[in-house]
């Protein structure tokens, strides 16, 4: 009983007594907690870090491509061509429901321009990215290429461009010709 009694009694440090000093404490620890979270409200709210895919990737350097050359670029759906007056990236994305279609062959009976066919559905594509068969209801994309400042080649999928832009080797953006094929080696 002696004991409890003690724990009750307030003692003095200084001027003020032991009760009053953890109210104040406990108070300030409060007023701390909630300072904190009202500061971290705005990065709730509006966070710094974005969780967007980004558009852009790398397929490269010029170097690595011979003139004539189609790379498929099956992780980003992608080919890029390189002809002669420079590059293109065209989307290998079938229009129609979205299925990877087989990179461009040469002119056959049926379709006398190099061209390329979608597996799924046979939907069929001119080299400048027209629909010539099937039911894909719109042209393949042509995507931006640019070169990074060391000298590689990125893609943006991001932007569209026409079938007669092209990326020259020295990373010029250029207006061509239509491509009808005929700047594909076929080995
Ligand atoms: S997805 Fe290509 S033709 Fe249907």
């Amino acid at each position: 009983m002696e004991a409890e009694r003690d724990s009750t009694i307030e003692l003095p440090i200084g001027s003020l007594t032991r009760r009053r000093f953890l109210g104040w404490l406990g108070w300030g620890s409060l007023a701390l907690a909630l300072g904190g979270i009202a500061q971290g409200i705005p990065f709730y709210l509006k966070p710094r870090l974005t969780y967007e895919p980004t558009t852009t990737f790398i397929v490269g350097r010029p170097s690595d491509y011979q003139v004539g050359e189609m790379r498929p670029i099956e992780a980003k759906r992608v080919l890029i061509f390189r002809t002669p007056l420079g590059f293109q990236a065209l989307s290998m994305t079938c229009t129609h429901l979205g299925c990877s279609y087989k990179p461009f062959g040469p002119p056959t009976r049926e379709y006398p321009v190099v061209h390329a066919v979608c597996p799924c559905h046979g939907s069929v594509f001119a080299r400048d990215g027209r629909v010539l068969g099937g039911p894909a209801p719109k042209p393949l994309p042509f995507y931006r290429l640019s070169l990074t400042p060391d000298g590689r080649l990125q893609v943006d999928n991001a932007q569209t461009v026409p079938s007669t832009w092209y990326l020259t080797v020295e990373g010029q953006e250029i207006e061509g010709p239509t491509p009808d094929g005929s700047d594909i080696k076929f080995s």
